[in-house]
């Protein structure tokens, strides 16, 4: 398979910093350098169709020559991703219909992660079909949410791995029984060992696309208050005990009272993106490019 080129950029960090502007603004900009780009939401809560003044849905829709827009439909993709549990489970168990499966789905659907993984699952589905984009913008669910999807793949492969085990001793013991009851007998490959096996693969290959600098840029959206610098703080140090590099950080609603080499001392690793408070309304693609024609620099891609 060709080795895909596409860069993801997150844009993550407390709520109301201005995540959803700022990946906006992001992706006009490069757009307007010339780069194919897809800015996709994925905050159950979207915000682009009242920054773009323009009605979005899960289908991108084209904003200028370079860009296109989507609003991903998280319970689509929550209903996707149950019914293929349940197809799955129908598969590997068809004994459970007598406890009458179908039940345990209405339980289902409200369990804590259940989000996150269709999430990951929209995710996925965003960057097979990425096909020449070269960036694809998202902008984030505040922390909580955030902070989960990007170590869903790294805390599912523990769990995956652990699960392995348990059907490896399964597998052993039903062999030790077959072999009392019925002599030796070929073992099967398992259906379900082959399953597991193939869900570490996938995950395996989004925990390391999120984990490679070329292929991963975070970056994160602060304002210059005590509240979003230690939430900030927080996410970079969560990210990083799952080997995940916070690059940018994008100082929003900047004043000039305020102190900047606060942020430079504190993120030495991070270049930093100055992104002054606006004192007119940034809803309106126009409004968004006066704006980037107003800034000194902006962040090389
Ligand atoms: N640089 C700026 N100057 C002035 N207003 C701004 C600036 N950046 C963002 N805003 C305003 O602040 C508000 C919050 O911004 P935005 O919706 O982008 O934040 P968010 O982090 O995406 O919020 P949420 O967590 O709710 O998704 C909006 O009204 C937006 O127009
Ligand atoms: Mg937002």
């Amino acid at each position: 398979m060709m080795e895909q080129k596409t860069r993801n950029i997150f844009f993550l960090g407390k709520g109301g910093v201005g995540k959803s502007t700022s990946a906006a603004l992001t992706a006009l900009y490069l757009a307007g350098k010339g780069k194919k780009i897809q800015l996709v939401s994925l905050d159950p809560a979207h915000n682009q169709s009242d920054i773009f003044e323009q009605r979005f849905s899960g289908k991108p829709v084209k904003v200028t020559e370079n860009l296109s827009v989507s609003e991903v439909e998280i319970d689509y993709w929550v209903k996707k991703y149950l019914s293929d549990i349940r197809t799955q489970m129908k598969r590997n168990y068809s004994y459970l219909t007598a406890f009458n499966l179908e039940n345990y789905f209405d339980v289902i659907r409200y369990s804590p992660g259940i989000e996150e993984y269709a999430i990951l699952m929209a995710y996925h589905h965003i960057r097979q079909k990425a096909g020449a984009t070269d960036y694809i913008i998202f902008d984030m669910p505040p922390t909580a949410l955030t902070l989960k999807f990007l170590t869903l793949p790294a805390l599912s492969l523990k769990w995956l791995d652990n699960l392995l085990k348990l059907r490896d001793k399964i597998i052993e013991k039903r062999q030790i029984i077959s072999k009392i009851k019925m002599g030796k007998k070929e073992l099967e490959t398992d259906k379900i060992r082959r399953k597991l096996q193939q869900q570490i693969e996938d995950y395996q290959k989004v925990k390391t696309v999120f984990e490679d600098p070329d292929k991963t840029l975070l970056n994160l959206v602060m304002n210059t208050d005590k509240l979003s610098f230690s939430e900030s703080e927080l996410i970079v140090r969560k990210l990083s005990e799952f080997n995940i590099t916070v690059r940018n950080i994008f100082l929003n609603k900047y004043h000039e009272s305020f102190d900047i080499s606060v942020i430079r001392k504190k993120y030495k690793k991070c270049d930093i993106q100055v992104l002054p408070e606006s004192n007119r309304s940034l809803l309106g693609k126009a409004a968004l490019s006066d704006y980037l024609s107003h800034l000194d620099s902006f962040l090389t891609f």
